[in-house]
């Protein structure tokens, strides 16, 4: 199958399936990189500069230097967009280690590559977003600082990619990851929220959540409609007995939960969710509608 979309590889824009990176890069070999996911709408760009923000924090955190400086980054996203031939899609921006010898030292690696991919993306099609998905907790882990620092959006996705196994082989739309400790994380690609006697509540960044840029905003939205939001860490025992519970993510948006490990939920969409889906929606259309 060849994949729709396009690609901005050295300095050229280019249908994705022409898009070629060398074997070589530290990238394909270690998962030496980071990335992130932007949505666009409106033919423009959703919080690009709090995900500039986060890529550069993951590449100082891997001791990684981006190729251009952000502004030139921005600029090549801009050009992307503008390229796609529709005004919303979902643009993946990756800064692998760039090609160099065999061997996990990255220091030979002197030239990362930049790579911005944008194509069309729906995590669920839109029946299962309106009825709701089912969750499964998985065995494997997230995890922590120790291994590997949840904050870092790194090309690392094998634990992630293990637990959507997971959910796949139970019949699931999605895994909840848990902790070293046996909290809630997050999802395999997007945080987590529940809400229980009209509190919404998420895990904290440090139990292994990414500090999600959909997480965030929906905490901003939660505030200016006045539901009392808060961090805490919380255990499978709090998802099973919630009143509602929904994904939010770049890739996810906003995904109401009807099921967790079989135990329907009683409200799906419930009544928060449904109020800050209206809100995440009319957040989009204000802040990426054209200018004038
Ligand atoms: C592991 C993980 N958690 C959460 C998220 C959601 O983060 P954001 O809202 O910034 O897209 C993502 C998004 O890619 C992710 O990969």
């Amino acid at each position: 199958m060849t994949a729709r979309g396009i690609c901005w590889l050295d300095g050229e824009i280019r249908p994705l399936d022409q898009a070629r990176i060398p074997v070589t890069d530290h990238g394909l070999l270690y998962g030496d990189g980071v990335f992130e996911g932007i949505r666009f709408y409106h033919g423009r760009p959703f919080l690009l500069a709090e995900h500039l923000t986060r890529l550069a924090d993951s590449a100082r955190a891997i001791a990684l230097r981006l190729p251009r400086p952000l502004a030139e980054i921005a600029d090549i996203v801009h050009a992307v967009v503008a390229a796609y031939p529709g005004p919303a899609g979902y643009l993946r921006l990756i800064v692998t280690r760039g090609p160099g010898p065999l061997g996990i030292d990255p220091t030979p690696c002197q030239t990362p590559n930049l790579i911005v991919i944008a194509a069309p993306l729906a995590l669920v099609d839109e029946a299962r977003r309106r009825r709701g998905v089912r969750l499964v907790t998985a065995t494997t882990r997230r995890l922590g600082p120790d291994g590997l620092d949840p904050r870092i959006k790194s090309l690392n996705y094998l634990n992630a990619v293990l637990a959507r196994l997971e959910a796949h082989h139970a019949g699931a739309d999605e895994a909840v990851l848990l902790n070293a400790r046996g909290h809630l994380a997050e999802g395999t690609a997007d945080n987590l929220f529940l809400a229980r006697d009209s509190v919404l509540l998420t895990p904290p960044v440090t139990d292994g959540a990414l500090a999600g840029i959909t997480r965030s905003l929906l905490l901003t939205l939660a505030a200016e409609l006045d539901i009392p939001a808060r961090e805490q860490s919380l255990a499978p025992y709090d998802l099973y007995t919630a009143d509602e519970c929904l994904l939010t993510g770049t890739g996810a948006e906003l995904i109401p939960v009807r099921e967790v490990d079989g135990r329907p939920l009683p409200h799906c969409p419930g009544p928060l969710t449904t109020r800050l889906m209206a809100a995440f929606r009319a957040r989009i259309d204000t802040l990426a509608q054209p200018a004038g």
